[in-house]
């Protein structure tokens, strides 16, 4: 089983994780603060962007193919390399489900 390091740029915080545990569970093991809500790769609220390294994460259905390849979902996520992630950045298309919301709640006002 191979362990990885993982780096949160800008925090100075680093963990080990295995290829076969979740970034998500390994940062609560730890008492990273990292955001989180479904668990289940849908909600998008614990993602982060890949700034180095790559991650396997066949799960992660909140994200399209392209996310994917920039963002991961660490509740799904698992670390295939080494890897350097910037908490508490989102893909283009949770900007998009906000803006979708904000224009629907502005046409129910009309
Ligand atoms: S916590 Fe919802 S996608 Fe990860």
């Amino acid at each position: 089983m191979s362990e990885y390091t993982v780096e949160f740029v800008g925090t100075g915080e680093t963990i080990e994780v295995s290829e076969k545990e979740t970034i998500l569970s390994k940062c609560i093991e730890e008492g990273i603060a990292q955001e989180y809500s479904c668990r289940v790769g849908m909600c998008l609220a614990c993602s982060a962007e890949i700034v180095a390294g790559d991650v396997t994460q066949p799960a992660a259905r909140g994200l399209t193919d392209e996310e994917a390849e920039e963002y991961a979902l660490t509740c799904m996520a698992r670390p295939a390399s080494d890897l350097k992630l910037d908490r508490g950045k989102y893909p283009p298309s949770i900007e998009d489900e906000t803006g979708a919301m904000e224009n629907e709640a502005a046409a129910a006002d009309d």
